[in-house]
């Protein structure tokens, strides 16, 4: 039996990695994408659970493997996770992302077994990285994490590294027979995917190939003046007046002086003659895209607002009540 919201079958994301691994990091760029999509989506996150009931502050012995109390503990807030999980496929959820490292193929086959008894498919989302990244996540992101408030940094540090290590002695990767999978090694440098079919899973890896996992700045500037712009009309496609000619320049400057400095830009514009005349004067390579143009002005194309407002008066005033949602 598969549950199927609306006409889409439900999904289970299942984050399996080392701490410091990046999981939630991913987790939560696949949370957002997949609702913003429109595939109801939820994120379900172990550690949460765990500093919701047993408070954050836990140092490393309590993930030894070899401490029984600790591990009944864990496997108690894993199960809660889960079931939580399960509960919200029962109540229309369509994705569930079930974040904890996962480690063991025990832990796995458990998962499995439940998020298959109700019909929901599971993909291990499997996270891998080199030393540098650890080292690098651990320092940005573990000394902030509610886990070692007031914790002086190398303490911390330490101890999240003996917490790494517990882990590290029980971990499996994920293996082909357990279905299917992506691995991220070292956060989309290298991508393995292991029985990936259906719409979802396929921009799933999409989307994760083209992950980025370190900010890069968007710089977004209007086209130089167009002569259209001079005569106050709106749409057209003229091309740049004199001032927007000297805006070009100045942008030229600008880019030179901020923005190349910092490595390679790869710069978009419409395909509309003023945004590629102001691509041209600063120098740039461009792609264009139709998807970039301004919103097309149908039969009020070429006018200018009084024009409008002479022609269509409804139109005019709807659109200035509420030019948003006009
Ligand atoms: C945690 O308690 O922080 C994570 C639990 C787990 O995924 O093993």
């Amino acid at each position: 039996m598969a549950v199927l919201h609306g006409d889409n079958p439900t999904h289970a994301l299942v984050m399996v990695g080392l701490p410091a691994r990046g999981k939630t990091y991913v987790a939560r760029k696949i949370l957002r994408y997949l609702n913003w999509l429109g595939h109801p989506t939820r994120l379900f996150n172990v550690g949460n659970y765990r500093r919701e009931h047993f408070g954050s502050q836990q140092m490393n012995p309590f993930f030894d493997p070899d401490n029984d109390e600790g591990v009944r503990q864990r496997t108690g807030m894993a199960l809660m996770a889960l079931d939580d999980m399960v509960h919200w496929f029962a109540t229309g959820g369509e994705v569930g992302i079930y974040d904890a490292t996962n480690t063991t193929r025990e832990r796995r086959r458990l998962i499995l077994e439940r998020c298959r008894a109700q019909g929901v498919r599971v993909i291990f989302i499997e996270s891998i990285c080199d030393e540098a990244t650890v080292e690098a996540n651990v320092r940005a992101t573990k000394l902030d994490s509610p886990d070692y408030v007031g914790v002086d940094p190398d303490l911390a540090v330490q101890d999240f590294r003996a917490r790494i290590e517990h882990y590290a002695r029980v971990y499996q990767p994920v293996d082909d027979a357990e279905g299917s999978y992506i691995k991220l090694i070292d956060v989309g440098r290298q991508v393995i995917v292991n029985r990936i079919n259906g719409h979802l899973p396929s921009r799933l890896v999409s989307f994760l190939v083209n992950l980025h996992t370190v900010p890069r700045p968007i710089w977004l500037t209007r086209h130089g003046q167009a002569e259209f712009n001079v005569q106050e009309r709106i749409g057209g496609n003229t091309s740049l007046s004199p001032l927007g000619k000297q805006y070009g320049a100045a942008l030229k400057q600008f880019y030179r002086e901020r923005i190349a400095p910092h490595g390679r830009v790869e710069v978009w514009t419409s395909t509309l003659a003023r945004t590629l005349e102001t691509a041209e004067i600063v120098g740039t390579q461009g792609l264009s895209w139709y998807a970039l143009n301004e919103i097309e002005a149908g039969a009020c194309d070429g006018m200018t607002y009084g024009e409008i407002k002479q022609h269509f008066p409804e139109q005019y005033q709807a659109r200035n009540r509420d030019k948003l949602d006009y």
